[in-house]
């Protein structure tokens, strides 16, 4: 019997994961892992924290600590992040574990022995000032490709192209700023163009079943030649190279990552106390393997990591069957930018909304937005329209009807139902429909065609509406009983088949409807899973027993208002995109991310200013103009304000300002400054004013 092989991108561990990322890979490999598990397939699921290369070493030494200190951190906070969302693997590890490294080493050497690996002195771009190599991301410049004029060292994030740095146009150094040196370094290069062939054959034997966003990138790929690949990198942090004579140089991050699938595989069998099981899933026919990642990831699991285990098929291990790579999920109609503030971070939204309800709203609304087969927009407004149009309105309110009269009609039992009676047509319909629906469901799945698969589950949800609204048993109880006890017992059981449905989608819901039904839930997640028990089969199948006493009804769904689809659009971007107060950040979620050093808090100047001047500014319903004086000199700044205060009442009041933000242009004017409002749960907002109010303007605010 098959067994069902589910990997995850790695996210580097230094930042916290952000919806794109969720989008790209993490969330479908938990939904089809859960589908999976709930089909009675073995199955196991793989992911964790990509912690080597120069993601985490530009985030360390931004903040001016070790990548040990950055690694520990986001892994962490990813590990809460992924789990707050119902995102669950069967391990979730990480590749500075020491049993990667050796995993990693293994590969190189036998990389070696086969001939695979050419020793070369080749030139590469070095930094004079700072007297380090520049591997990929420590230089920017101008794509050969394209000609984006900030693409990195290795490969180019607006057209895709992944080159020799050295081919980069007017590169500069990212440690120094300055146009780096070409210097001599000897390294080991992975003779990638000895599989060109066997490659092209690899990508042709799926184009029957691979994406085609997926068969075009790597296609493309291929037509411009493999070439030798430098399987090295001169940095400290990493994963050393084995050999002799190449201290100072770790394996380069992408030939030692995608090898973390095993690692943690690995990693999963110690913790079982099985620690060869990984074996049968690495080096088994019988393994169907499926790679979850983003567009950015396609080529190096398209071609390089396939190539990395193909000089391992002596040894038995297996290929990816496919690639379902997801391409790009814009914010607001913007690409996804942490440095300028567009973003939306898993922590922040779990902070933001933390009812159980929102990780399934998010999943769901990420779902029908996935990025499949072309980029798509996550927007605040669809959120809210998903949520209160589909969640609430059909599945919740569905739900919520059935349970709310079974309680008040049938003292909260399920009605009787006498299965040798034939149905009628309403319900011979709906029988049809969830039969259909799950199987619809579960191919949709199957062809990892997501948005189809959920579009589907809330189908099964509209037919059971349809039909609680069709037989209308608010009539029946009082003219036919019987079958009224009978439509109900339908909807019951209509219920269930909706939470195996939704399981994999909305995996909290799914428990709540599972537990108000009086059953154990089981939503697919790790460790639910009876192999050859196919629940999913089953989905249809009415299987509440009479007489059974159901729990109370609990609401799942409350509509999303339009203050917090507000709330939400108005933390975006930038001060200069943004009206000047310090609201928005006075309602910033506190995340790993968000903790500061006493030095970073003490960069922000704080200063007590006496307002001098108070305008409204035309056509602008938010803003006043506010003349300043913050003791060394007299500024003015724009405030969001114009709602709470009007502008005579603030003339002569001492209030709190930011006095060194980067002057912002809002509505043709300059903001010198950020005034400090707090906001009230109602939303209004107060300007923060010295207790004592003797306090002149240029005071230390600490
Ligand atoms: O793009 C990324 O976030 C990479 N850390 C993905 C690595 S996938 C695999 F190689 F581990
Ligand atoms: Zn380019």
């Amino acid at each position: 019997m098959k067994r069902y092989l589910i990997t995850s991108a790695l996210p580097y561990a230094s930042g916290v994961t952000h919806l794109g990322n969720v989008v790209g890979s993490t969330l479908p490999a938990d939904i089809y892992a859960r589908y999976c598990r709930l089909a009675g397939r073995e199955t196991l699921s793989i992911c964790g924290s990509d912690e080597h290369g120069v993601a985490i070493t530009i985030a360390a030494e931004k903040e001016g600590v070790s990548p040990r200190v950055v690694i520990d951190r986001y892994h962490e906070a990813n590990a809460r992040a992924l789990h707050g969302l119902d995102i669950d693997f069967d391990c979730y590890d990480r590749t500075s574990n020491p049993i990667h490294a050796a995993t990693a080493q293994e590969f190189f050497l036998v990389w070696r022995d086969k001939g695979l690996l050419v020793e070369r002195e080749e030139n590469q771009f070095y930094d004079d000032d700072a007297k380090i190599f520049l591997p990929d991301r420590y230089v920017e410049g101008t794509c050969p490709n394209c000609g984006h004029d900030r693409a990195r060292g290795d490969q180019c994030d607006s057209c895709g192209a992944y080159y020799d740095q050295l081919d980069l146009k007017n590169p500069r150094s990212l440690v120094s700023g300055k146009p780096p040196v070409v210097r001599k370094t000897k390294h080991w290069y992975f003779r990638l163009d000895a599989f060109q062939s066997w490659c092209e054959e690899y990508i042709q034997q799926h184009a029957g079943s691979w994406k085609d966003n997926v068969l075009q990138q790597s296609r493309s790929w291929l037509t411009q030649g493999l070439a030798g690949r430098s399987a090295t990198r001169d940095m400290s942090w990493g994963i050393p190279v084995p050999l002799d004579g190449a201290e100072g140089k770790v394996l380069y991050v992408w030939f030692e990552a995608v090898l973390g699938y095993i690692s943690i595989t690995k990693q999963w069998a110690l913790q079982q106390g099985t620690p060869d099981a990984w074996n049968t899933w690495w080096r088994s026919p019988d393994t169907m393997y499926t790679a979850f990642l983003g567009k950015d990831n396609i080529v190096f699991h398209t071609i390089i990591f396939p190539i990395l285990l193909h000089t391992r098929e002596d040894d038995g291990y297996i290929l990816p069957e496919n690639v379902p790579a997801n391409e790009f999920l814009n914010l607001e109609g913007k690409k996804f930018s942490k440095s300028r503030n567009w973003a939306i971070d898993v922590l922040q939204f779990l902070n933001d909304f933390p009812e159980p309800q929102h990780r399934d709203v998010l999943r769901y609304v990420l779902t029908m937005n996935m990025p499949e087969t072309r980029d798509s927009d996550f927007t605040w407004r669809d959120f809210q329209a998903r949520t209160n149009n589909e969640l609430a309105a059909i599945l919740g309110n569905y739900v919520n009807r059935v349970m709310q009269f079974t309680q008040k009609n049938f003292n909260g039992t399920v009605p009787a139902y006498d299965a040798a009676a034939s149905r009628d047509e309403h319900e011979t319909i709906l029988v049809a429909a969830l039969e259909k629906g799950m199987h619809a469901v579960g191919a949709s799945l199957d062809a990892y065609r997501f948005r189809d698969a959920a579009t589907e589950a809330m189908n099964i949800a509209r037919a059971a509406n349809k039909y609680f609204n069709d037989k209308a048993p608010w009539k029946a109880i009082a003219s036919d009983p019987a079958d009224c006890a009978r439509t109900m017992h339908v909807c019951i059981q209509a219920i269930r088949t909706l939470s195996v449905a939704f399981a994999p989608f909305c995996p909290a819901a799914s428990a709540t409807i599972q537990r108000m039904l009086g059953e154990s839930p089981i939503t697919g997640a790790p460790n639910e899973c009876t192999v050859g028990d196919n629940r999913w089969l089953n989905g249809a199948t009415f299987t509440i027993p009479v007489g059974r006493t159901l729990g109370e009804p609990t609401i799942l769904f409350t509509k999303v208002e339009n203050d917090v689809v507000e709330r939400e659009i108005a933390k975006l971007g930038t001060p200069d995109e943004q009206p000047a107060t310090a609201a928005a950040p006075a309602a910033a979620p506190v995340t790993e991310e968000g903790v500061i050093t006493i030095d970073q808090f003490g960069a922000v100047r704080l200063r007590t200013a006496v307002i001098l001047e108070a305008e409204r500014v035309p056509k602008s319903e938010k803003l006043l103009k506010l003349q300043v004086d913050i003791g060394t000199e007299k500024r003015q700044i724009l405030a969001g304000i114009a709602k709470h205060y009007a502008p005579e009442d603030l003339i002569g009041k001492t209030i709190c300002v930011v006095a060194n933000l980067k002057p912002a242009k809002l509505m043709g004017m300059e903001s010198q400054g950020m005034v400090l409002a707090a906001s009230n749960a109602n939303g209004t907002l107060t300007l923060m004013t010295p207790m004592d109010p003797s306090v002149g303007p240029g005071a230390e605010v600490r």
